[in-house]
């Protein structure tokens, strides 16, 4: 998350900053993923990636759905975790050179990612419903149900390749 200015005293001015770092991350993330795709060696990662990519760019517009129905103007605020989770993932290849080995750190990286919206959207739908704002909680429910799903799909295709290896 950001830093926190002074300018945070409500739960609303929370929420809305919350907002800004998922937009700023899902914004980051799009772009991160496209390298992953490009980095991936087998078809199933590509295709699972490539997948959740175009579900992002959805994820990107929900965000400026809320801010829209929120009475905000879309901002975002640079958000140091999801930098450091990102800068991590696009050191892996430099270091990977078995290809197996190279997709498994891909989709830990793609986790990491993931596992980092999965706790933003859970505090943005708690936080909507605080303030109220079902509608709100709802739209963001529905990026948090694909980021949960997207990360079920990855633990699937890391024990497969692991089962894969091991035969
Ligand atoms: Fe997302
Ligand atoms: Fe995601």
């Amino acid at each position: 998350m950001g830093l926190f200015s002074k300018d945070i005293k409500t739960m609303d001015d929370l929420f809305v900053h919350q907002l800004k770092d998922i937009y700023y991350a899902e914004k980051r993330i799009l772009s991160a993923l496209e390298e992953m795709i490009a980095k991936a060696t087998t078809a199933e990662l590509r295709q699972s990636l490539e997948a959740h990519r175009i579900e992002t760019r959805a994820h990107v517009e929900r965000v400026e759905q809320v801010f829209r129905m929120h009475g905000v103007e879309a901002d975002t605020v640079k958000c140091p975790a999801i930098d450091g989770i990102i800068d991590e993932a696009e050191e892996i290849g430099s270091e990977v050179e078995d290809k197996t080995v190279l997709d498994a750190a891909l989709i830990g990286a793609a986790q990491a990612v993931e596992h980092y919206e999965i706790a933003r959207y859970g505090t943005l739908v708690a936080w909507a419903n605080t303030l109220g704002r079902s509608d709100c909680a709802s739209v963001l429910q529905q990026t948090l149900d694909e980021e949960k799903a997207t990360d079920a799909k990855l633990t699937a295709l890391a024990e497969s390749f692991i089962n894969a290896t091991a035969r």
